[in-house]
């Protein structure tokens, strides 16, 4: 099947290569973001392969649909960029991957948990100018702390483990308790609770209506002085403007985010050279004690591998009109938390 991506990005291109060895589709890459404006690229195309930034709403979808295009194909689990009632409406299928490897985004989620507690971004910077002084590099043990999660999904299961392995006690919120985390000792508890308990949060639920800004003003007053907030899930968990004001207040103790509400255009492009124009980014990166990263918690070799796979798997199925088991349809719903 002939298959246009967009917002391509040379590390991925290269496991989508390799993986169609074994599909044979023909692919057409496009550095672009995907857009009503730039729908038109593909032109001839059957399957839109689109990432997390592309924004596939009613307009870009009604110039897809009516130059024929038959599947929409996420190489993302998140899905909250999809409007799928258009998609429904215009019949086309959408497919993501579900799961391509829960360690990479939970492994990174605790990256920014040691390097924003033991300040190693900071250590690394300060030794290579000749400055050993240890002065504002204290951390503090791990061991003990109350890790609140906030969402315990393939990710959250995950990211629970890992930190039970270093001594935390693990509460969480999620709308399902999960048998195996509670024999394990995780115990769930309000989302309330989970704000005034917690040393640390760490959120792992995905963005839909209910989960906007769920770490809000409100929120943010309920937590322990101190507190550390890891985002890996999506930008717009979190009210950024809130955020920044608890941050300085000192309130908020530390800020590791891997998703920004407004990444899209910013996050995956090389902007060394240009001015930032985005001013809540631009005061967050002031920040000694926040922790950004570009979206990168999927990035590992596993991950991308198994996502080239799964893409193309999905698009094989559609293509012999076989089921499709990781169909995003409007049913799925959340209850209000
Ligand atoms: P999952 O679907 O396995 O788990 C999500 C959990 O959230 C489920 O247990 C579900 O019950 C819970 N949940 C959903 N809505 C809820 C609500 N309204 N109230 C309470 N609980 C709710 O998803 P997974 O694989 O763990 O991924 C979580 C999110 O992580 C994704 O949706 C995606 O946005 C983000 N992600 C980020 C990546 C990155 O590179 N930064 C890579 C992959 C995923």
């Amino acid at each position: 099947m002939k298959i246009a991506y967009f917002d391509t990005h040379p590390f991925e291109k290269q496991s989508f290569m390799k993986a169609n060895q074994s599909f044979q589709h023909e692919l057409i890459f496009f550095e672009t973001r995907l857009n009503s404006e730039t729908a038109n690229l593909a032109q001839g195309c059957p399957c839109i392969c689109a990432f997390v930034n592309d924004k596939i709403n009613v307009q870009t979808l009604e110039v897809l649909a009516a130059q024929g295009a038959r599947l929409i194909a996420l190489r993302s689990a998140g899905f909250n960029h999809v409007d799928l009632e258009a998609a429904e409406l215009l019949k086309l299928k959408v497919v993501r991957v579900p799961e391509y490897s829960p360690y990479a985004v939970a492994e990174h989620a605790m990256a920014l948990i040691l390097s924003l507690n033991r300040k190693t971004h900071r250590a690394y910077n300060r030794v290579r100018e000749g400055n050993f002084s240890l002065d504002g590099l204290v951390g503090f043990d791990l061991h003990q702390k109350t890790v609140g999660l906030i969402g315990t999904g393939k990710i959250g299961q995950v990211m629970a483990k890992i930190l039970q392995g270093f001594g935390c006690q693990v509460i969480a919120f999620d709308r399902f308790e999960n048998a195996d985390l509670l024999k394990a000792g995780v115990k769930y508890v309000e989302l309330d609770s989970v704000f005034r308990q917690s040393d640390i949060i760490s959120l792992h639920i995905p963005l839909n209506p209910e989960t906007h800004h769920i770490v809000d003003a409100r929120a943010l007053i309920l937590t322990k002085p101190g507190v550390m907030i890891i985002n890996t899930g999506r930008g717009a968990l979190i009210d950024t403007h809130a955020l920044i004001q608890h941050l300085k207040s000192g309130h908020i103790g530390y800020a590791g985010l891997d998703v920004y509400e407004e990444e899209e255009g910013v996050f995956f492009e090389n902007l060394s050279d240009k001015i930032l124009l985005d001013d809540q980014l631009a005061r967050l990166l002031t920040f000694p004690n926040v922790l950004l990263t570009a979206h990168q918690a999927f990035l590992t070799q596993e991950a991308l591998k198994c996502i080239a796979e799964t893409t193309l798997q999905n698009i094989s199925d559609f293509e012999h009109d076989l089921p499709l088991k990781n169909e995003v349809r409007t049913q799925i719903h959340y209850k209000k938390i």
